[in-house]
Parts: C-alpha cells; structure tokens; sequence
C-alpha cells in the first residue's frame, strides 16, 4: 500500500496542535469514544484483525470502529507515530479545554492538582485513576502539557472521561488545598476541608513550600519504616480510594 505522506503529516502534526490529540492503542480510542469525543480521522493496521480485537476487549465500539477505521497498512500504520501501538489503531481528536475556574467552581469528586509533574507516564496513569475513582478533575502546573500523546497513552484516553487543564496557579484556593505529603499526619485522621483540591507535589521535588504554607491542611498516607515515599501515580490512586472507602463508610 502507498503511503500517504499527507496523513503522516496530519498524524505527526496533530501531536503538537493545541487544539487536537492522539489517541494510540485501541483502549485509549474505546474510552475517547464512550466519553463523547469528536473524532477527526481512525486509523487501522488491519480491518480484520482490529475487529476480531474490537470485539474480544470493547464489543460496544466493535460497528463504530469497523465504519469509521480506514486501513492504512502495516507500513503506513508505522510511520503515523514514533512508537506503533501494538493493538494497530490509531486515531486523531479534537481536544476539549476547560476553564480552571469553571472546573474549581463545580461541586463533584475531589479535584487533584500535580504541581510539576515530570513523567508524562505519571499524569496519564493519575488521570485515569481519577476517571476511575470518581475524582472531578485533574490539573498540573508547570512545563508539560497533560494532553500530550504520552499522558493519552498512560491514561487509556480517559482524558474524554474527566476534566483535564493545565492552569498557572491556583493560590487563590489554598483554602482548599490539602497538601499530600509523607511526613504529614494520617489522611483517615485529619479533617478535610469542604471540596478539596488534593495537591500532590512532583516526583523529585515534592511540594513547593507555596503550597505546603497555603494548603488548608497536610496529610499522608502512612508507610512502613524505611520507605520514603510512593510513586506520584500511585499516592493519587491510593488517597482517593482511601476517601472513597472512607465517605462510604
Ligand atoms: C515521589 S513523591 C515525591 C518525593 C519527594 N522526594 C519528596 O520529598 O516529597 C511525589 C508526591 O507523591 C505524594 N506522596 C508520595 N508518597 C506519599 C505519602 N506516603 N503520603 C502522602 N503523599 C505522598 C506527595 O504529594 C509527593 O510530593
């Protein structure tokens, strides 16, 4: 098959538009899909294989996918990334933007705020445990923008499922602030303020002194003796399943 260097194009430019993104992998356009995204172009390596797939793992996408996916080769498919998903699809999006003001004001699950994150593997893996658990939002600060082709990976494209901004600064609301840190007191034993934004600092540094001086209060979740800290993806997961299991008490 030809391959055409005007979708290639398209693909590799998508990745740095701000208005777009892509989805690569077969989960991460299943969840785009169930959350309503607007798609712009679907991309198969091989129709059959993609639906017998479809089928097997996401059978309410398995029709979609068989009339919107255009078969692009195995050739063409590799050239439309720097990593060719193994489930060989492939997809370009429209992204959807939100105000962090709007997100702030709306009353929901918790919101959960990265200072800085450095991994964009971390942010995809903490937006989809925030789509998991019932969280209302997910903010960063700082130089990477969570809507990059490798955060809609991590996060299986659960981007489409909750809020996702980047913001500048959220000072404003250091009332809300609860400052997640490993030498702070018990998280099932502090008081949480009313709609809090859970902060979680980044993986080297952790919190600035910023936010720990704003946060309305500090909490941790406890470890053993000797362990530093946990992974950021992974403190996000277990505060938020640990104010599930507590609210649902
Ligand atoms: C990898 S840790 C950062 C470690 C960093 N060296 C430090 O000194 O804080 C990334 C973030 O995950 C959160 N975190 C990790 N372990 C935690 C724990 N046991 N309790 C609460 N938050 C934790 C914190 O918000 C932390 O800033």
């Amino acid at each position: 098959m030809r391959i055409d260097t005007t979708r290639r194009e398209r693909f590799l430019g998508a990745r740095r538009d701000r208005n777009l993104c892509v989805l690569e992998g077969l989960h991460a356009v299943k969840h785009a899909h169930r959350f309503g995204a607007v798609f712009g172009e679907v991309v198969t390596r091989d129709p059959e294989a993609q639906i017998e797939l479809a089928h097997n793992l996401a059978p309410d996408i398995a029709d979609w996918l068989a009339a919107a996916a255009v078969c692009v080769g195995p050739d063409g498919f590799d050239q439309l990334a720097p990593l060719a998903h193994p489930t060989g699809v492939m997809a370009v999006a429209e992204r959807r933007a939100h105000e962090a003001e709007q997100i702030l004001r709306a009353t929901g699950g918790p919101v959960v705020f990265l200072e800085e994150p450095v991994h964009l593997g971390n942010v995809g893996a903490a937006i989809r445990v925030v789509a998991a658990a019932g969280g209302g939002a997910l903010l960063t600060s700082g130089r990477h923008d969570p809507w990059s082709p490798e955060s809609l990976r991590a996060a299986a494209g659960l981007h489409f499922a909750v809020p996702v901004a980047r913001v500048e600064a959220l000072g404003a609301y250091g009332d809300r602030f609860v400052a997640l840190d490993a030498d702070a007191p018990d998280l099932r034993e502090v008081a949480l303020p009313e709609r809090p934004i859970l902060a979680f600092g980044s993986e080297r540094q952790g919190l600035s002194s910023e936010i720990m001086d704003r946060a309305a209060v500090r909490a941790s979740l406890p470890m053993r003796e000797g362990v530093s800290s946990l992974n950021l993806a992974t403190a996000v997961a277990a505060v938020l399943y640990t104010l599930r299991a507590t609210s649902e008490r």
